[in-house]
Formats: C-alpha cells, sequence, structure tokens
C-alpha cells in the first residue's frame, strides 16, 4: 500500500472537531485514505512526497445533485430566459426527446467529459440522476452510464410526465418495471415535486416504492414555488430535500426535525433568473446545508462548484467557512456519506491543492482557477 505525504500546507481545512484549521499542516493519504494529519515541522515517512509551499488544502467538493447523462443542450432556451420568457419545467422533454435519441456510446462520452470538468474544478465525488429517458430502456442506460462515473446514482423516473403519457399510467410504469429494471444499478430515488411534474401523493408513491427497495430518498422539493416537497421529504425521512428556494418557516421547521439535509443549488437561480433558496434561515434553525451544482441543460449549466461557493457567499448570504462546509461535508451528508467531505484520519483521500493563501480566496477569487492539484482517493489526478 503506497503512501503520500503533502506538506508544507499554509492552511489546511480539515473540519476536525478540535482544530477544523489549522497551519503548517501536513496529511498522509495511504491505501486510498487519511492515515495521519498533523505539523509539517514533524511528519511520518512515506513513499511519495509533495511540497505545496504554503498553498491551502482543504477537502474535495462533494457535488450531490447533478444531472449529467443528457443528449443536447438548451442554449436558446437559456437566450429566450435572458429575453425574458419565465423558466418551466416543461422545458425537460426537450432534453427528453434528445437524450432518447442520442446513442448510448456518444452519450457516454459526454457525461465523461463534463464529468471530468468537475474532477478538474475539484470535485472528487458526484452524485448523477437519470431522468432524460422515462422508458424502462432509457432510464436504465442513463443509470449504466452514470454507473461508469459514480457510486452515487439516483433514479429520476418521476421527473415529468412524457409526451404522449397520462400521469397514472406513467407512474404505474415507474413504481412498477422501470423501478424492477433500475433497482440494481440505481443507489437512490428522487421525484420533481412541482406544479407541472408531480403531486405530493404521486411523489410520496413513487419514492416509498423506491425506499421499499432499499434506495436512498432524494426530493426535488420547492424549487419554482411554495409546495409540499420539504415536507414531504421530512415525512418520509429522505436523506435530502433539493433546490428549497421557496421553503417557509415551518418546511424549515420540519426539515430540520427530520434531519433532513437541504441541498441548495444556486447556479440554478443564476441561470433562471429566480430568487435565491434562503440559506441564512436554513443555516440559523440548523439545517444541515449542503451546495451543489445541479448541473444539467435546462437551469444550471454549470460543473463548477467553486462557482456555487462564490454565488451562495455573495448571493445567499453563507459566509466563505459556511459555503465550503456545504460544500464538502454538507455534499457528503446530503449522499449519507461520513467518511466524504472531511480530512479526520480514516476519510477518503479526496483534497484539494489550492493555489491561494486561505480559503477564503475561493469566493474572493470568482471564475479564477485556483485548483492547483485535485487528489482522489489518495492519487494525484490532477
Ligand atoms: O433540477 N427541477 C427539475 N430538474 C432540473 C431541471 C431540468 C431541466 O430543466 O432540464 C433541475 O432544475
Ligand atoms: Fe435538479
Amino acid at each position: 500500500m503506497s503512501s503520500l505525504l503533502v506538506t508544507n500546507i499554509g492552511q489546511l481545512v480539515s473540519w476536525d472537531a478540535d482544530q477544523p484549521i489549522r497551519e503548517k499542516a501536513a496529511v498522509v493519504l495511504e491505501g486510498g485514505r487519511v492515515a495521519w494529519v498533523g505539523s509539517s515541522a514533524v511528519t511520518p515517512l512515506a513513499d511519495e512526497r509533495i511540497d505545496v509551499d504554503g498553498a491551502t488544502v482543504v477537502p474535495g467538493f462533494v457535488d450531490s445533485h447533478t444531472h449529467l447523462v443528457f443528449g443536447g443542450d438548451r442554449a436558446e432556451e437559456f437566450e429566450a430566459r435572458l429575453a425574458g420568457k419565465p423558466y418551466a419545467a416543461g422545458g425537460i422533454r426537450t432534453t427528453v426527446a434528445a437524450t432518447r435519441a442520442m446513442p448510448t456510446p456518444q452519450l457516454r462520452v459526454r457525461a465523461t467529459r463534463l464529468a471530468a470538468e468537475a474532477l478538474h474544478s475539484g470535485t472528487t465525488t458526484l452524485e448523477i440522476k437519470s431522468g432524460y429517458g422515462l422508458t424502462v430502456a432509457d432510464e436504465l442506460r442513463s443509470l449504466e452510464v452514470a454507473a461508469t462515473l459514480t457510486a452515487h446514482r439516483t433514479f429520476l423516473g418521476a421527473h415529468v410526465v412524457p409526451e404522449g403519457s397520462d400521469a397514472a399510467s406513467y407512474l404505474q410504469l415507474v413504481k412498477g418495471p422501470m423501478l424492477d429494471a433500475v433497482a440494481g444499478v440505481a443507489s437512490a430515488i428522487d421525484a420533481f415535486c412541482e406544479e407541472g411534474a408531480f403531486d405530493e401523493s404521486q411523489c410520496r408513491e413513487v419514492l416509498a416504492a423506491g425506499a421499499a427497495r432499499g434506495l436512498a430518498v432524494h426530493v426535488h422539493a420547492n424549487q419554482l414555488r411554495p409546495g409540499p416537497g420539504a415536507q414531504l421529504a421530512a415525512s418520509l425521512g429522505a436523506l435530502s430535500a433539493d433546490h428549497c428556494t421557496h421553503v417557509t418557516d415551518d418546511d424549515i421547521t420540519a426539515l430540520r426535525d427530520a434531519g433532513v439535509v437541504a441541498v441548495l443549488v444556486p447556479a440554478a437561480e443564476f441561470s433562471t433568473r429566480s430568487a435565491y433558496a434562503p440559506a441564512r434561515a436554513l443555516a440559523d434553525s440548523g439545517v444541515t446545508v449542503a451546495l451543489a451544482t445541479d448541473c444539467n441543460p435546462g437551469t444550471s449549466f454549470t460543473t463548477s462548484m467553486g462557482f456555487v461557493i462564490a454565488l451562495a457567499c455573495r448571493e445567499l448570504g453563507l459566509s466563505p467557512l459556511e459555503a465550503l462546509r456545504a460544500a464538502t461535508t454538507g455534499g457528503a451528508a446530503a449522499l449519507g456519506q461520513s467518511d466524504l467531505g472531511h480530512l479526520r484520519v480514516g476519510a477518503h483521500g479526496d483534497l484539494l491543492v489550492l493555489d491561494a493563501p486561505s480559503y477564503v480566496h475561493l469566493a474572493y477569487r470568482p471564475g479564477v482557477d485556483l485548483v492547483r492539484h485535485v487528489i482522489r482517493r489518495g492519487e494525484v489526478v490532477r
């Protein structure tokens, strides 16, 4: 088992309980995990050594919400939005048609390129949803493509009712043959609880069916207007309620009491020109907040967690430290993983070396590629 010493770290954000941030630090990774954390003055021997010359080291980003497997793009829809046309859930069907028409190898190449782009910018753990296939075969192949890229793959058959189908018969398909087909490939299930997509009882049925098959539960909740999504997530004991753009105080209390993570995706609000989620109220109430890209061709075509962190600080009122926490341990909580998103001994050896004197620069220098190295599972990948 080879070991790697990363030393001469100017500032290390490890999220250690006693010392979450330390100066003049070093880390040893062994067998893909964090084996030792301490002062750079006295370090253990290791097979390899990287001297980062005073740079900042943070845990790799955990992007807990993406829709990376799709055909086509929606640049025209985006341009129309800039001219004043509002976003509506129905645009999803444009991508469904393009995804169905795309041969699997091409779908895989495109998703792989996006996953590589995400890794390059510091995302060492990625969740990927289906939801642009909406037939048994197309949902299955979407999840099979996702399976080549990540362990965290979410079945989103209940994204919208596809063209030519009615809600009742489509839901039977999703809960029955589609779930049967994907249950071995997916690790989680999600549903879009929104006007123009699925209502509360339809989402509840689908999500409960998934949970009964052992899938973790996520909900696209309160994205476009107030609604039942967040409270549904709470009542189902979901891992996360995602978007939460239009949550009320009661929704926030329900999320907190049920221990549901609020996954905020401010790049979607940026791209759809919507109001931002009440991140401050969520965080101040004690809800665990995660930040994710929501990378998809309709509402948020970015893989950059750095951009999301900058937005969260400028537009959502999170401090740089809160935003970094939400982008790392927050994302890990949304995926139900306690060994990700931090650099305590035993965690996955996922870290970023930043060309910056402190983590604050992630928000302070928006749009700038600060990532000098990406280390994933103990391997230097950039
Ligand atoms: O998270 N809200 C549902 N799904 C995506 C949007 C998908 C699309 O417009 O293609 C989202 O924003
Ligand atoms: Fe989404």
